[in-house]
């Protein structure tokens, strides 16, 4: 078994992305420039967006965090994703989800200049990427291709089965999977609440890629010997000999799964760091696209 590390390899991204950075300045050419609206305070949200604002830092970009109150109405928001749109200097802007219920995710999404979309979310950026064109890929599926690529392993004529249908993670990943590029080239299934027999499926899968939000879901009864397990869970669970008062846990029993797999990604550290390293690259991307 080995262990698919997203530390090190965002690690080799940031490294990467630092140089390319430093390489335009020396040009007199811009730095990249992320802004991001967080509303609210959700503890994981304020977690996820301090990783994002502090990964900017590290190589050298610029970063804005707005944030909002939990009662900012819808037409706030729109306003201030207007002034970003028509701020030169901001190359990428994220809204961080979930939003409040009162404000529609997709008419946030939709608002997004699409050369400003690096979270890969608006429909032009998803319409890109399902018909192979240019575009910015989610940042967490964009991760995962990252992280296979760098361990170069095998996808052409695997049996992928993605478990999760979501706009930000299954969808897309299950897309990525069967492009006609590496890392691509899978027969892919997709996964979902309605699938009948999971289990059976899993266990023909070449890699898996858990993406459904249940802690602990996959057993070592669902994965074949030698696959590729790549576990996108990371759900906060009751802990209290943890000082936060939870644990994190990923949608894969990793001391099950772990001795069967061929490489596996633990939780912490492994989709999680990737996830930040590609909404660099999608902001690097938007940037460099400007010049
Ligand atoms: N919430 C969970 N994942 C994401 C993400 O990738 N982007 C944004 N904006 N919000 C999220």
């Amino acid at each position: 078994m080995n262990l698919l590390d997203g530390k090190i390899v965002s690690q080799a991204v940031k490294d990467r992305l630092k140089i390319q950075n430093e390489e335009r300045l020396i040009q007199g050419k811009k730095a990249p420039h992320l802004a991001a609206i967080l509303i609210g305070n959700n503890g994981a949200s304020e977690t996820y967006i301090g990783s994002k604002v502090k990964s900017c830092a590290e190589v050298g970009f610029k970063s804005t965090l707005i944030r909002l109150d939990e009662s900012v109405t819808e037409n706030e928001l729109h306003f201030k994703i207007n002034e970003l749109n028509n701020d030169f200097d901001v190359d990428g802007i994220l809204v961080q989800l979930p939003l409040p219920k009162h404000i529609s995710e997709e008419k946030v999404i939709e608002a997004i200049f699409p050369t400003k979309d690096v979270d890969g979310f608006h429909p032009e950026s998803v319409g890109r990427m399902v018909q192979g064109l240019p575009a910015f890929y989610p940042a967490t599926p964009y991760g995962i291709l990252l992280m296979l690529g760098h361990y170069n392993i095998e996808t052409k004529g695997k049996h992928a089965v993605v478990i999760g249908r979501s706009n930000i993670v299954g969808r897309p990943i299950s897309i990525m999977l069967n492009k006609n590029e590496y890392p691509g080239n899978c027969t892919v299934t997709v996964c979902h609440s309605h699938t009948p027999n999971l289990k059976e499926i899993c266990l023909q899968a070449d890699i898996i890629v858990a993406a459904l939000g249940r802690p602990e879901f996959l057993k070592s009864d669902m994965v074949k010997e030698g696959a590729v397990v790549i576990d996108v869970g990371i759900t906060r669970v009751p802990d209290s000999s943890k000082k936060s008062g939870f644990s994190i846990k990923g949608d894969v029993d990793f001391d099950q799964v772990a001795p069967k797999c061929s490489y596996i990604t633990p939780v912490p550290g492994g989709v999680g760091p990737m996830t930040i390293a590609a909404l660099l690259m999608n902001t690097f991307k938007a940037c460099v696209a400007k010049d």
